[in-house]
């Protein structure tokens, strides 16, 4: 982890830096604020980003009173011009852990290999399958019995980076995508905030194309006990 310099000088220097980037309603960072600001977590969030002025999670960012930016992807001519702005404004935060929460853009190989093992994402679905959009919808479509979420280090294959932990759910006769959309996000407001301090422990590491635990690859896709969701 970086000893980070921060301007204020009132911080403690070692804490990793946190950025979380988002798209949308934040409740993904809502848990991660409030998990970062219990005593004992090692981490702290500097900067909340996203690529729409208009993402509600801005607005959970500012009451809590963290620095926001907004990069909007519109006024960019293309993919590599709105990462090379994005990639400059993170290289300013000099961050340890750049937190994707709901961020609904592609980043560019380049962009990926410039922050290998920082970038870590939650994707609704229990990956490989249903890469991509509508994940709950194409889980109800094919009939599954159960879906989940993924957290995994981010690289050059969209939605294809080592897997670090997953948390499964019941699909329900009667579910809907919103239903169902609504039982992953609980499992990822518990799942991801512990995923991050095992990440800003050191505990946690991308390595050559694996994911570390302690020090070891991982034998299997790490998951909590049923009542650690309770
Ligand atoms: C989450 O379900 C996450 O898996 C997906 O986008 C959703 C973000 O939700 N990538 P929120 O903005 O955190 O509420």
């Amino acid at each position: 982890m970086n000893a980070a310099m921060d301007p204020s000088g009132n911080e403690n220097p070692l804490e990793p830096r946190i950025v979380v980037l988002i798209s949308g309603t934040g409740s993904n960072l809502k848990a991660l604020i409030e998990s970062t600001r219990a005593p004992g977590h090692p981490g702290r969030i500097v900067a909340v980003g996203a690529n729409r002025p208009e993402a509600g999670g801005l607005g959970v960012a500012e009451q809590a009173g963290i620095e926001t930016f907004v990069i909007d992807h519109t006024t960019y001519k293309d993919r590599a011009s709105f990462d090379a702005e994005l990639l400059r404004k993170l290289e300013a935060l000099n961050p340890d852990a750049i937190v994707l929460a709901g961020f609904m853009r592609i980043l560019t190989p380049d962009f990926v290999r410039h922050f290998r093992g920082k970038l870590i994402n939650v994707h609704p679905s229990l990956l490989p399958k249903y890469q991509g959009l509508k994940t709950h919808q194409r889980a109800l479509d094919a009939g599954d019995a159960v879906h989940g979420t993924s957290i995994h280090f981010v690289t050059e294959e969209l939605d294809g980076g080592p897997i670090i932990a997953q948390a499964e759910v019941p699909v329900l006769d009667n579910d809907t995508p919103e239903t169902l959309a609504a039982r992953v996000k609980a499992r990822e407001h518990v799942l991801y905030p512990i995923i991050l301090r095992w990440f800003c422990e050191g505990r946690i590491a991308l390595g050559n194309d694996e994911v570390l635990f302690d020090g070891a690859p991982i034998p299997q896709v790490l998951s909590l006990p049923a009542d650690a969701y309770q």
